[in-house]
């Protein structure tokens, strides 16, 4: 495994490397989730390139970029099985002074994560146009988890005719149902204990569809009756919404994206499943 730390370093071996190209965006204080794109990389390319930046456009001024968790040690251990590459790049060399280069991804990225963190997507969409740029994979990994995350990259890349494959990774869970997710290191044990509601509301959006509930008013109320009855949690939104569109929905007809963000204490946790 080779750690690379610039552009012109990447690029000077990029045309040295096997094609297919698997490769797998990250912010780093990798967990089991990472891992599993990392493998699944693995298993359909030949070369597997791991990129760890903690990109800063795409925290709001209130969120906490300078405290985001970072371990590049452990990091470099996890992957080493499985990467060929790493890339880290620096802030100072993807921003330069009198930075003005964006990529605004519209429709989709106004609603859900996109309305409660203006400017995130337009961050992420610009650091991944930016990564997929200097990598020049042919297939990108992303977990559903960040299910909004997910659709932007696929537009993006589709109306932008980029040339890659987006490939979507199931979310791995802990074993009570958590989502595996960076931010769960945030939580005490109380906390860590009261987030184990935020599987049970999906859970129950599931049961509540396969006993053939479709109207979406009465999921989004009792998904929302099932957290308030959990002290530590306060919901952001419950939603379920086109899974295409990401339009909420009154009826479910087609498939639906049920997703939710719930502040436990100060953290704020996501997740979502897919209906139909
Ligand atoms: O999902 C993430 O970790 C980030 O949003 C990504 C895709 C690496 C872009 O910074």
């Amino acid at each position: 495994m080779k750690t690379v730390e610039t552009i012109a370093g990447y690029r000077e071996i990029r045309s040295q490397l096997y094609e297919p190209i698997g490769f797998v965006p990250t912010m780093g204080y990798l967990h089991e989730g990472h891992l599993s794109l990392v493998k699944r990389a693995r298993e359909e390319n030949r070369t597997v390139v791991v990129s760890i930046f903690v990109n800063p456009t795409q925290f709001g001024p209130d969120e906490d970029l300078k405290n985001y968790p970072r371990d590049k040690q452990r990091d470099l251990y996890m992957l080493e099985s499985y990467t060929d590459i790493v890339f880290l790049p620096s802030a100072e060399e993807f921003y330069t002074s009198g930075y003005n280069s964006w990529v605004d991804i519209e429709g989709i990225t106004d609603v859900l994560e996109g309305a409660r963190r203006p400017g995130h997507f337009r961050g992420v969409a610009t650091v991944c146009t930016k990564l997929f740029n200097i990598v020049q994979p042919t297939r990108a990994y992303f977990a559903q988890k960040d299910a909004q995350q997910l659709l932007v990259i696929k537009k993006m890349v589709r109306e932008l005719n980029m040339p890659l494959e987006i490939v979507a990774c199931p979310t791995i869970r802990e074993q009570d149902g958590l989502a595996m997710s960076s931010r769960n290191t945030y939580l005490n044990q109380e906390q860590r204990q009261a987030a184990k509601v935020l599987y049970k509301a999906l859970k129950l959006s599931e049961e509540l569809y396969s006993d053939g509930e479709r109207d979406a008013n009465t999921i989004r109320r009792r998904m929302t009756e099932l957290i308030e009855a959990e002290p530590l949690a306060e919901i952001d939104y419950v939603s379920v919404a086109n899974a295409e569109s990401l339009q909420e929905l009154d009826k479910i007809s087609d498939k639906a994206l049920v997703s939710l963000a719930v502040n436990i204490g100060r953290t704020r946790l996501i997740d979502n499943v897919v209906l139909g």
